[in-house]
């Protein structure tokens, strides 16, 4: 087998250290992170202006969604060329620049790759537009023709994700398939140049040096074979808990199987992550099997309440699902999808992932700081979305006109409030955007953004910022945190939860109330003030405390 002479992944390559396995990966989402050039759209600059604020933060990797060359229909998941940055976000030059500075800092790079769909405007897409019915072109994506006298009708009952039907029409009457928005067209995975394709575009980013991919939509690829009605019109309810058949279909598999295949050909223990939403945590454990992906992202973890009963359930039942395939269990809080987990939590329970109410801001950052403490306690992976590590809310109020999420002008009254955890980071307490850029930003910043940005939160004790340095910190030193596939669940009174591994002890107050229990140890870390007294403690309402035994 071949070793690719790639720009050396870091830290060094030839040293075998698993370093996936209980990394904290900071997800960027480029447009809102840092913007260079001062045009109101965060880049790549921007973000490698910002390397030292990571490392520092102490996370050990970085994943950036999307930056390639795109119209933007669904925010850079809509690729128009693989192999190319979106001039927005700066250039192949500036990517290079970027990887080679992370990599000195000892921050590994992930970047996102979207293998469901391409944008309309994909070269491909665009010939198979030109060329008509018949094209060979045409293969490559999932055209039909309609169903109805005249074909008016589209091929099958499926809905898009973002709602409306999951099938446009061309002007020469025939109907293609895409899953999320029109300007998204599905590859059609059973053409083997689409596969030809994909391993060239790993390569690509893998020669360029980057340390792993974050797998978009990696339950979608594989088609149910003659693409059956599913003969319901409430589908973006079974959206995740049922197997439909356009998600988490068998044949997924084999293209994981060759992706892991190319990746073994490269130094460094370079990475997939896989996006995909399955009905359980079984389901998903199958993406990360030995010779398939890395990691997949835990979004059980991500729907379960701040409830104690449930965190268990959960937690037990990730880990149980890894274990037997010896994939790291992985969990996460907030990404660029779902309401930021302090507006979740500040909104009663049950209302889902995507809220329009701002809450109990208090009640929810309360909350948000706990559950952060918990889930970096547990053994695996843990990813972490920009600002959240700032306690930053959901912003809730944002007016319709500027909203830009395709899903929220799609779906008419449904789900689609994405912008408001895509609001631009404050960095500085004052000055045009809060330190995001020199110009504007691309979606309004709320008023008061600044008292919650990096300058403001810097350097006080109290702040959420200090709180997430400290419990890096500590991760690092600590043994047995973020390692391994199990804990020792403790006796604890209802709605709390109590765990060990090795020398460390993780208590966590889901209630609203202070719980008593005896001390287990000598406090390393709490989101709250926590007093002792008697061998005895009292664990305010919402509230997390690292021991060390
Ligand atoms: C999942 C991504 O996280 C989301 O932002 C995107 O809209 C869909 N996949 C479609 O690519």
């Amino acid at each position: 087998m071949t070793q690719h002479l790639a720009a050396p992944a870091a830290p060094a390559s030839g040293t075998h250290t698993d370093w996936w396995r209980g990394a904290v990966i900071y997800q960027v989402y480029p447009r809102s992170f840092a913007d260079g050039n001062g045009d109101g759209m965060g880049d790549l600059d921007g973000v490698r202006a910002r390397l030292p604020y990571l490392r520092d933060l102490g996370v050990d990797a970085v994943w950036l969604s999307p930056f390639y060359s795109s119209p933007q229909a669904d925010a850079g998941y809509d690729v128009a060329d693989y192999r190319a940055i979106d001039p927005m976000f700066g250039s192949l030059l500036d990517a290079d620049a970027l990887l080679r500075d992370a990599h000195d800092l000892g921050l590994r790079v992930i970047v996102d790759l979207v293998p469901n769909h391409s944008s309309d405007q994909h070269d491909w897409f665009q010939r198979a537009l030109r060329e008509g019915p018949g094209s060979p072109l045409r293969e490559r994506y999932h055209f039909r023709t309609g169903k109805g006298e005249h074909g008016e009708l589209p091929p099958n009952d499926w809905e898009s994700v973002f709602g409306g039907p999951a099938w446009t029409r061309t002007p020469d009457g025939e109907w293609y398939l895409h899953l999320f928005a029109p300007a998204q067209p599905d590859f059609n995975w059973e053409h083997p140049a689409v596969h030809d394709e994909f391993r060239s575009i790993l390569r690509f980013w893998l020669d360029m040096g980057v340390d792993g991919f974050r797998v978009d939509v990696a339950h979608g690829l594989v088609k149910a074979e003659g693409l059956p009605d599913i003969g319901r019109s409430d589908q973006l309810k079974l959206l995740g808990n049922d197997v439909m058949p356009f998600f988490d279909q068998d044949g997924v598999h084999e293209i994981y199987r060759s992706w892991r295949k190319v990746l073994t050909e490269y130094a460094g223990e370079r990475i997939l992550v896989a996006e995909a939403w399955t009905p359980t945590v079984e389901r998903a454990a199958a993406y990360v099997r030995q010779d398939e992906m890395h990691q997949a992202f835990n979004f059980q973890y991500l729907g379960t309440h701040w409830d104690a009963a449930e965190l268990r359930e959960v937690i037990d039942a990730s880990l149980a699902a890894m274990r037997p395939v010896g994939a790291p269990a992985t969990w996460v809080l907030s990404n660029h999808d779902v309401t930021r987990h302090a507006t979740r939590f500040a909104n009663p329970p049950g209302l889902g992932t995507q809220l329009r109410t701002a809450g109990d801001r208090a009640l929810g950052l309360r909350r948000a700081r706990a559950a952060t403490l918990l889930m970096l306690a547990l053994p695996g992976s843990a990813y972490v979305y920009q600002g959240e590590e700032l306690g930053l809310p959901d912003v809730t109020e944002l007016p319709d006109e500027v909203r830009q999420d395709p899903s929220f002008v799609r779906a008419s009254g449904q789900d689609g409030f994405r912008d408001g955890c895509r609001v631009p980071i404050p960095w500085t307490t004052e000055g045009s955007s809060y330190g995001f850029g020199a110009g504007g930003s691309w979606l309004p910043q709320p008023t008061g953004w600044g008292e919650l940005s990096v300058q403001a939160q810097t350097g006080d004790p109290a702040s959420t910022l200090e709180l997430y340095r400290s419990a890096l910190a500590v991760r690092r030193e600590q043994p047995g945190l973020g390692a391994g596939d199990s804990l020792e669940w403790l006796e604890a009174p209802e709605g709390v939860l109590a765990f060990r591994r090795e020398s460390f002890v993780c208590t966590a107050n889901t209630t609203g109330a202070a719980v008593r229990i005896a001390v287990p140890g000598r406090i390393l870390l709490s989101n709250a003030e926590v007093e002792t007294a008697d061998g005895k403690v009292e664990l305010p309402a919402d509230t997390t405390v690292w021991w060390a035994v």
